[in-house]
């Protein structure tokens, strides 16, 4: 793997390829002949592909699953491995797009990441189980996950530019584009269909740092980060409401065109048109022409 594209065909002699969803062992060679790591777990091993190749390479690897009895959201990680890994890769259902447990396996579990009610619940879950990949492996060691994208009903949800974004950002060390051969449905699914048909997934990869970083303190990092995003976001909302209206507006005319523009954001939100006063207040992007009115500075 010496480039950020893999494309691998064939899933070679690894895991069951009945096992749906399973992955190429060649992409676990390429990435453990990448990372090189001597210790190894897949939290979400399968028909334990990724295992078998670790192995036969000669690095210590540990799978676990569901299936077997390990429950990703209640049980930690570095319990069942013992000791921190140097490489937590994992391979999550991608929401309920193959639903595993009462299908692939017997016995419906509800804390089965196929079986999430609706994307933002599997986003919450997925990024808890990436909390507890990390603590799994030692200071400097990686931890990461084989994610694709949903298209359903002509809506996008892309899991893998969520989970950048939730996780901490100064931890991103790569983002690897995985070519997705033999799709089950997919000609079903996209006929009449105007845009491509998905048929990448990706491979994201972090590193938690090498001194002791509390956790509380990276969470706090991304707390600090998604208000700031937040904020950010106001003040492209407001900004753009006031170049849609010539440059200058009255309060009343920008507020019906934040209104008109941005409903999502002010849903449930009582107090959004204090928002759009400090917004205007505390930001140099905009400046106060006369009393009640405004202009983009
Ligand atoms: C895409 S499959 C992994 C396939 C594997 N890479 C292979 O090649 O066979 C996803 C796996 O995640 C497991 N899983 C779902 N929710 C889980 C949870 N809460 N804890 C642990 N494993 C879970 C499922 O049981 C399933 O085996």
């Amino acid at each position: 793997m010496s480039t950020s594209v893999i494309s691998h065909p064939n899933r070679g002699k690894w895991g069951q390829s009945s096992w749906r969803g399973n992955c190429s062992g060649f992409v676990y060679q390429d990435i453990f002949q990448q990372l090189q790591p001597r210790t190894f777990c897949d939290p979400m091993v399968g028909s334990g592909t990724s295992v078998e190749v670790a192995q036969e390479m000669g690095i210590e690897a540990f799978g676990l699953d569901l299936h077997s009895g390990f429950n990703i959201l209640r049980h930690s990680i570095l319990d069942a491995t013992g000791k921190p890994v140097d490489l937590c890769l994992s391979h999550p259902p991608y929401h309920d797009m193959i639903v595993y447990s009462g299908n692939v396996y017997p016995g419906e579990h509800p804390d089965d990441l196929s079986r999430c009610a609706d994307p933002d619940e599997f986003m919450d879950k997925l990024q808890q189980a990436l909390l507890n990949q990390r603590e799994a492996v030692h200071h400097g060691g990686y931890y990461g996950t084989i994610i694709g994208d949903l298209r359903r009903n002509g809506q996008y949800w892309s899991f893998q530019a969520d989970a950048i974004a939730r996780m901490p950002g100064s931890e991103l060390r790569a983002v690897l584009i995985k070519a997705q051969h033999n799709v089950q449905s997919a000609s079903r699914q996209y006929a009449g269909m105007r845009l491509p048909r998905v048929s990448h997934e990706y491979i994201l990869l972090w590193q938690r740092p090498d001194r002791s970083v509390a956790l509380l303190s990276t969470l706090s990092c991304m707390a600090h980060a998604q208000q700031r995003r937040i904020r950010g976001t106001w003040k492209a909302i407001v900004r753009q409401a006031l170049v849609s209206l010539g440059g200058e507006a009255s309060l009343s005319r920008l507020y019906e065109a934040v209104a008109e523009h941005a409903p999502d954001r002010l849903a449930g939100r009582q107090h959004w048109r204090e928002k759009v006063r400090q917004t205007l207040y505390v930001n140099d992007w905009f400046a106060p022409v006369e009393r009640g009115i405004w202009r983009v500075a």
